[in-house]
């Protein structure tokens, strides 16, 4: 808006009304009257600290013709007012950041004047001697819970008014996880609960860093200074995690779903197979049943329970883990139990895991799986993959698992035919135990080559070779 002046020189708005600006000169005058003899002095008058006696003080305008004051940090000259007391202009040990003087001017007129002690530098911040290297943080603690307060002081600043400081943290996955807030001290607060499998089970190392403020009125290109404190936080490991069954299956996965690359290992409870003869009460598993409490550290002890699949009450389980059976009667060929089983930790019943085992009553076992035959085959000479023929025959050779378990055949369907490594970069066995041999591959050409196979009974992890 433009102002436009009236007859008397005041501003005007465009109504013609005296604005608001022109009365507060009027109060200031007003003001100016009252106070009469006594006044600040003109703003303007500063001295560095520490300055070495005999300087002048840096006034922008006069205090008034021949002034005179009681002072024992400065003197008049006659025409600037003088550092006489070096070591009181210090800003460390003065509760001011400036010096009054009453000074006396003629006709009796008294001003008090402020001369501004302009702050130097001298001291970086320093941390608490007793401030600990290492802080516990529990895994229980909370977002914005105060893990731990830090204290500085800097000796720039009088012991009885508070320093003030920018704080700043780093270190490993800092910002994610904790920050720190305040000027006079610095809190180091919880953004996210430090998950002790997450971050590795390491700890984390921080550097606390404070950096001192202009201690108002400084010198001008006031120089900051930095301390820093490195200190350590152990992640103490708590009851977060069930008991898992082991091996577990565990995979990586985006857990923010941002296809970031932030990735977390996700396990799940390992399933048993077993079986079981139809005349014993042996139980066969490949792998063991065992339960590992997730929190490595705490290790708690497990029990284990049968909650189903076993209706007719004739499995039971160990404290270690291991089934056994007691009643072999009631089984029958080929039928397969499905038991679930729970495993407990014995101090917190919360943290459970349920898993599967299925146990399969099979033909009883009394004789090992053999070759049938066909230990000898031929190779019609060509250049490529070609199928091994058996001796002195026509037809392909085929390695086949004989079993007396099995009769009248005698030929176990239940075993699994492999090659040994050594062999598979020239010769390949199909499922159904036909031999293909990839001639370009084969190391001595035209004479006698050994193939090794083994043979496993799938169901009694009997082998053979
Ligand atoms: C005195 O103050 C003026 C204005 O603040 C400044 O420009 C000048 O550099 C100062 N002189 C000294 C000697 O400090
Ligand atoms: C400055 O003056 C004070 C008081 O007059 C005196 O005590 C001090 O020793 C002097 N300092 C120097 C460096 O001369
Ligand atoms: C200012 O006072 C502090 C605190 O007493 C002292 O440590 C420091 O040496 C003093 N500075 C100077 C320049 O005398
Ligand atoms: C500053 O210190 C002086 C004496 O050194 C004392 O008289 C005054 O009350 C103090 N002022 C404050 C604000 O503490
Ligand atoms: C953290 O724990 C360790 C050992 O458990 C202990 O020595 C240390 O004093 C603890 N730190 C704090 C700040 O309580
Ligand atoms: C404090 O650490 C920062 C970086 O973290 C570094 O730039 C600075 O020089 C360090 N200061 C001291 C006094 O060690
Ligand atoms: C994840 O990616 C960001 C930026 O793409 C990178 O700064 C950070 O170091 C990466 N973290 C890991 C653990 O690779
Ligand atoms: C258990 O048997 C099922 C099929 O019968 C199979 O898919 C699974 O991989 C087996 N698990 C183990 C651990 O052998
Ligand atoms: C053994 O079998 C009987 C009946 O078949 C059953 O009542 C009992 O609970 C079983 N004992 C154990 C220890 O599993
Ligand atoms: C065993 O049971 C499976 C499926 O339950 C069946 O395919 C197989 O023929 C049975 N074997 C015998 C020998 O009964
Ligand atoms: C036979 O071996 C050669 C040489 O290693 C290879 O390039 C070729 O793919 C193999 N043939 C077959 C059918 O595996």
């Amino acid at each position: 808006m433009k102002k436009e002046k009236d007859a008397r020189g005041r501003l005007i708005d465009k109504y013609g009304q005296v604005t608001t600006r022109q009365y507060l000169v009027f109060v200031l005058t007003l003001f100016l009257i009252k106070t009469g003899g006594a006044a600040w002095y003109p703003a303007g008058c500063e001295i560095v600290e520490h300055s070495p006696n005999g300087t002048r003080v840096n006034c922008t305008d006069p205090v008034c013709k021949n002034p005179s004051f009681e002072s024992s940090i400065f003197r008049w000259d006659g025409h600037h007012i003088i550092v006489t007391d070096e070591k009181r202009l210090n800003r460390s040990t003065m509760n001011m950041s400036y010096v009054t003087l009453q000074v006396n001017c003629e006709e009796h007129l008294t001003k008090i004047m402020k001369i501004d002690v302009l702050d130097v530098n001298d001291f970086p911040p320093i941390f608490d001697k007793g401030s600990p290297s290492l802080i516990n943080v529990s895994e229980f603690a909370l977002p914005e819970q105060t893990i731990w307060t830090f204290n500085a002081a800097d000796a720039d600043w009088n012991p009885d008014l508070s320093p003030r400081f920018k704080f700043i943290l780093k270190g490993f996955l800092t910002e994610k996880y904790l920050k720190v807030e305040g000027s006079t001290e610095a809190s180091i607060i919880l953004n996210k609960p430090l998950d002790y499998e997450h971050l590795k089970k390491e700890d984390l190392t921080l550097i606390l860093s404070a950096e001192d403020y202009c201690n108002f009125p400084c010198v001008t290109n006031y120089p900051v200074k930095t301390s820093n404190f490195t200190f350590t936080i152990h992640i103490k490991e708590e009851d977060t995690l069930p008991p898992i069954f082991q091996p577990p299956y565990c995979m990586t996965f985006d857990v923010d779903g941002d296809n970031g690359n932030e990735s977390q290992l996700a396990c799940a409870n390992a399933m048993y197979n077993g079986t079981v003869m139809h005349d014993t009460t042996t139980i066969n598993m490949p792998t063991p049943i065992r339960a590992k409490d997730g929190d490595e550290q705490l290790n708690a002890p497990i029990a284990y329970r049968i909650l189903g699949g076993n209706d007719e009450k004739i499995f039971s389980i160990g404290d270690d883990g291991k089934l056994t059976l007691n009643d072999t009667a009631k089984k029958k060929y080929n039928q397969t139990y499905n038991l679930e089983i729970l495993a407990v930790q014995k101090n917190n019943n919360f943290r459970s895991a349920l898993t599967t085992a299925k146990i399969r009553v099979i033909q009883q076992n009394n004789y090992p799986p053999k070759f049938c035959k066909g230990r000898c085959g031929y190779i019609p000479s060509t250049e490529y993959m070609v199928v091994v023929f058996e001796c002195h025959s026509l037809s392909p050779l085929r390695v086949l698992v004989c079993d007396n378990d099995y009769p009248p055949q005698n030929i176990n369907p239940n075993a699994r035919v492999k090659l040994r490594s050594q062999d598979e970069s020239w010769a390949t066995l199909t499922p159904d135990g036909y031999l293909l041999v990839n001639m370009s591959n084969m190391p001595p050409r035209g004479g006698l080559s050994n193939v090794e196979v083994t043979a496993m009974d799938l169901e009694t992890n009997e082998a053979t070779i």
